[in-house]
């Protein structure tokens, strides 16, 4: 980037759960060129090793680095709870990932020393990232793997009868382990998608709870990157954003646009191997 150009912000996600992270960032670093990457072909990322994560993690990253990305964001819960540092060590620019900042927005929403629930993948859950990140700022945590939830938002299913009832399994079971816990921190960038589903459900259960997403915190952290290490970027310009995708170009485009309130416009297929 040279002085006065338009940034360009790297965001990546497994899917298109990511781009709640993308939707937080238009508005408050509107002078940027955006260039999101869903590694669809290869989702899900959560039930996977961490070996695996991390290839599949610093493939995309280098990608969006050729493309000429000047900072990157780890839009997908998994990917920075098992990858973080290695994404930093293989990538020559500032990367932010969303746990830090996840547990900052529950630390804000909470009592001290209270107990938060974090619903995540099953890879997050195992890493135990957010129990660590909570535990540093003072919070308790319990960690519930939610598997099936990843698959049904990118099958569409955010508003779904059986969405609803798997909901309430977790949830139940999650409550029964932590019947104190004061907020509800969603580890998993697709679940934002979910949050009127399971504020209905927890309405439902009749234990309302303060449900926190780390996308907002995530792009106030990314703006606070951009003011350090780029203090001659331009600050005046419309966003604008290209899409790649590893599978599924139409289902993207399909549910991404639904999704962000606008259509997203071409999406490219990328193979980045198997
Ligand atoms: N978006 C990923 C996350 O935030 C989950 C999707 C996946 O399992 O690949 O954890």
């Amino acid at each position: 980037m040279t002085n006065q150009t338009k940034l360009t912000i790297g965001v990546f996600d497994s899917g298109f759960g990511g781009l709640t992270v993308l939707r937080a960032l238009l508005p408050l670093i509107p002078a940027s060129h955006y260039i999101y990457l869903g590694d669809t072909a290869r989702l899900p990322y959560g039930s996977k090793s961490r070996e695996t994560i991390a290839r599949y993690a610093v493939e995309s990253a280098k990608f969006l680095h050729a493309q000429g990305a000047d900072l990157l964001v780890i839009a997908c819960n998994t990917a920075t709870a098992l990858a973080l540092p290695d994404l930093q060590q293989a990538l020559p620019i500032p990367v932010i990932g969303v746990i830090q900042p996840g547990a900052e927005a529950a630390l804000a929403a909470s009592s001290p020393s209270s107990r938060t629930l974090v619903l995540a993948t099953a890879a997050t859950v195992q890493s135990h990232a957010y129990a660590e990140a909570l535990t540093a700022l003072g919070l308790h945590a319990t960690e519930k793997a939610c598997p099936l939830l990843v698959p049904l938002v990118e099958e569409g299913w955010t508003n779904h009868p059986v969405t609803d009832e798997v909901l309430k399994i977790y949830l139940n079971e999650a409550l029964a382990a932590a019947p104190n816990a004061e907020t509800l921190l969603l580890g998993c960038t697709h679940y934002p998608l979910l949050e009127p589903a399971i504020r209905r459900t927890l309405a439902n259960l009749n234990h309302p709870l303060t449900i926190i997403d780390s996308a907002d915190a995530t792009a106030r952290a990314t703006a606070k990157a951009v003011r350090r290490h780029f203090p001659n970027a331009a600050a005046a310009a419309q966003p604008t954003c290209t899409f790649y995708a590893t599978d599924s170009v139409e289902k993207f485009q399909r549910l991404g646009s639904a999704f962000l309130g606008h259509p997203l416009g071409e999406v490219h297929l990328l193979d980045l191997g198997g």
